[in-house]
């Protein structure tokens, strides 16, 4: 084996496909899907891989520094793609700090052990995932550069923001090899219904109500997570050491806006009355510090490494929805204990 990269949460969304992706395309590495399996964490978004060879999922907690000492020993780990975290912003609002263990904490005990077992003349790379909320939010016009000065404004985004100023610390403090990208919304299968596309495809299927923050005119920027992880590839193999690269797909969308073209495409997809799933459209008080615009400038990494989007918006959702209505016990599995709970009390907290 030439490499032996530890992906942290490759049990969740954005992570199982960097990991399917890897095991795939790289027999010669070995893969090791380091995962607390959290209620976001799901082993059958992994059941293509789980018996390849270069494959292994270990279950354990990034809190835990012991244990990630004894996977870095026992793996002779070569190289890290740090995915694991808490990632949902609503869920930040009611528990932040659960957010500032894992995201924070959790990122630190990880670069700690790279520091304490990565001999500096060997070649290593810590590749942290970031997110373009680490920016902050834009008004009607411009896009978040690779310079563009942090400033994050809900505890999930704080969490990530202090993450990533860890990790540049510790490239310039101990020369840790490190790169760090920041993704645009991403969308796709495995991502769980808590999130706002999943969660209303799931709605819908349901005809239960659709619930839209605010007036709806909040604008996110869409990149399909298989071209993110085409991205983290490319980043992972080509990017350059202690640099960060900005990842989007230049496809914004108003809130609003996508959930009607949503709509659109399931009833057609299912067989309904034009219109029917929009009725489904319900306003609901709006996120607290609810960030206006989000807008991705990928152009360094398309200048640089040739990346570029593979599929269009319309195409990306048009699969993600196939997804979900071909995997209906998935859906079913992951809904069930405490979700319900979840979102029957979420609204009345706020
Ligand atoms: P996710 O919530 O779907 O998955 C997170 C995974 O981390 C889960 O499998 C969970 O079990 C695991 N995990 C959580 N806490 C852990 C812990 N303490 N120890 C070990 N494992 C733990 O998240 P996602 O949407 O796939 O995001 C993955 C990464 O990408 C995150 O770092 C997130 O900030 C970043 N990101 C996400 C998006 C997006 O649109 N989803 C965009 C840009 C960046
Ligand atoms: O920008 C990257 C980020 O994108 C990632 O770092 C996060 O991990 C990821 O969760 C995502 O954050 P958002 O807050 O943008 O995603 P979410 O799907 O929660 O919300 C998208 C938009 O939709 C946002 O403006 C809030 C709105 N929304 C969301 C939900 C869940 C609704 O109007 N109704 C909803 O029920």
């Amino acid at each position: 084996m030439t490499k032996c990269i530890l992906i942290t949460g490759g049990a969740g969304f954005i992570g199982s496909h960097v990991v399917n992706l890897f095991v795939n395309k790289y027999p010669d590495y070995k893969i090791i899907n380091l995962d607390a399996l959290t209620y976001a964490g799901n082993l059958e978004n992994l059941r293509d891989v789980e018996n390849n060879n270069n494959y292994q999922f270990v279950k354990a907690n990034i809190l835990e520094s012991e244990d990630l000492r004894q996977i870095f020993e026992q793996y002779q780990i070569t190289d890290v793609i740090h995915l694991a975290a808490e990632s949902h912003v609503d869920r930040s609002i009611h528990s932040p700090l659960d957010f500032v263990y894992t995201n924070i904490v959790g990122t630190v005990n990880l670069l700690n052990t790279a520091k304490q077992l990565w001999n500096k003349e060997e070649d290593h790379l810590f590749y942290h995932v970031s997110t373009d909320e680490v920016f902050g939010s834009l008004g009607e016009t411009g896009y978040f550069t690779e310079t563009t000065p942090y400033d994050p404004r809900s505890p999930y985004s704080a969490s990530k923001a202090s993450s990533d100023h860890f990790v540049r610390a510790y490239h310039e403090t101990y020369g840790i090899p490190t790169i760090i990208s920041n993704c645009s919304n991403n969308y796709g299968p495995n991502h769980f219904p808590e999130k706002l596309i999943p969660l209303f495809i799931n709605n819908i299927i349901h005809q239960k109500p659709l619930p839209v923050y605010g007036d709806g005119n909040y604008t996110r920027d869409w990149l399909f997570v298989k071209d993110h992880a085409v991205a983290i590839d490319l980043i992972f193999h080509k990017g350059q050491r202690g640099s960060t690269y900005n990842i989007g797909g230049f496809n914004e969308w108003k809130n609003i806006d996508l959930v009607k073209l949503l709509c659109r495409l399931m009833d057609q997809k299912l067989g309904r009355q034009a219109g029917q799933s929009e009725n489904l459209i319900t306003y609901v008080k709006d996120r607290p510090g609810h960030d206006k615009r989000y807008a991705i400038d990928a152009s360094k990494l398309n200048k640089e490494l040739g990346w570029k989007p593979s599929v269009t918006f319309e195409e990306g959702l048009s699969a993600t929805i196939d997804w979900y209505l071909n995997n209906t016990e998935w859906l079913k599995n992951v809904t069930t204990g405490n979700y319900q709970h979840y979102y029957e009390t979420m609204y009345q907290n706020r």
